[in-house]
């Protein structure tokens, strides 16, 4: 059989990214971040994000390719995020994709980019099987995804507000520190004390977050800081919101594993790459005999690499084919 040669493009928010993935082995994994573009209003400007995927797509395609050895004419299919996301981005990616897909005759297929961020655990983890919990943990999502076969995603829980990634990247910004907010927290909190209580978030039955509460209990703090004049440590105001943010997340996930009898709990999304979740759920998982994986750090953010092994999986029971008349769906929520 000759081989699966999938190129992957993603274009979904702040990072323009190609990879491609042959019979299912990463041989490059091409990313050109907008960070520092976007880093001087504070966060992500959804035109400013689609101008640059505009310039920068077709470039990164290519570089993708000659890092992989692989000329256009290997390719022997495409996988595109498609949603969710910031529907002007995602557009850029989804017509570039059509576009090689129709020039070279070969099949294009749709991502939904939650179920990417998943596959990200497949590449580092070749053993990994379903069936298994996954936590999705980004700037746009915080969902708990019962992974039932290669291709079946069921959402079981997500948060009821702010994703966790945007309240570190928000609480960041009131403390007057860089976009984007995760990987700062996450090093500052390294050396603070989590002594200030924000919130209790014990309690709650079912699987659903919220971590709006948390960051209004951060800004709230500050507030009353300033107006009394008081100094502030940001070291630990850093650790004592990480601690909650992150404890919250655990205590749910692996509520969730032991309830469905899973024995596997996977990390994935960018705020997997922090180092206190890392540890936390790993931690948890081996007092609770539960298997825990993530992605390295590159693979945690966003990526195309994720995109390319979703689509391969698709392809393999010929699932998610999509034509020429494929659009971007900003709010696409992980299907069954
Ligand atoms: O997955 P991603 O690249 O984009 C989305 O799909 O949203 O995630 C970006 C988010 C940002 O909110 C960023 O602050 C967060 O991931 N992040 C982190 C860390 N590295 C990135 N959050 C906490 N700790 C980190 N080390
Ligand atoms: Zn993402």
């Amino acid at each position: 059989m000759s081989k699966q040669v999938v190129l992957g493009i993603e274009s979904s928010c702040d990072e323009t990214a190609a990879a491609v993935l042959i019979d299912g082995e990463l041989k490059s994994n091409e990313i050109s971040s907008q960070i520092d573009i976007h880093r001087r209003f504070g966060g992500v400007v959804p035109e400013v994000a689609s101008r640059n995927h505009l310039l920068g797509v077709l470039p990164i395609v290519d570089g993708a390719l000659k890092k992989a050895g692989v000329t256009k004419k290997d390719i022997t299919a495409i996988g595109v995020t498609y949603g969710a996301g910031l529907i002007g981005a995602l557009l850029v990616g989804v017509s570039a994709a059509k576009a090689l897909s129709y020039a070279l005759n070969v099949p294009l297929v749709k991502v939904n980019h939650i179920e990417g961020h998943i596959c990200a655990n497949y590449i580092d983890h070749p053993e990994l099987k379903p069936p298994f919990i996954a936590i999705v943990a980004s700037g746009g999502h915080t969902s708990i995804v019962d992974v039932s076969s290669y291709n079946d995603y069921n959402l079981i829980g997500s948060t009821t507000d702010d994703a966790i990634g945007e309240a570190f990247d928000k609480v960041a910004r009131v403390l007057g520190l860089p976009y984007p907010g995760g990987p700062v927290i996450d090093s500052r909190a390294k050396n603070g004390n989590a002594n200030i209580q924000f919130i209790n978030h014990k309690g709650r039955k079912d699987y659903a977050l919220s971590y709006s509460g948390l960051k209004t209990a951060v800004i709230n703090y500050m507030h009353t800081l300033s107006q009394r004049g008081e100094e502030c440590n940001i070291d630990d105001v850093c650790a004592s919101f990480q601690t909650v943010a992150v404890d919250m997340l655990v205590d749910t996930a692996i509520r969730a594993a032991k309830d469905g009898g899973y024995k596997t709990l996977v990390l994935c999304g960018g705020v997997a790459a922090n180092s206190y979740l890392r540890a936390s759920i790993a931690a948890a998982g081996a007092s609770n005999g539960i298997k825990t994986l993530y992605p390295k750090p590159i693979l945690c953010t966003d990526n195309a690499a994720m995109i390319a092994m979703r689509a391969y999986l698709s392809l393999k029971e010929g699932k998610n084919i999509a034509d020429l008349t494929l659009n971007a769906v900003s709010n696409l929520r992980v299907s069954r």
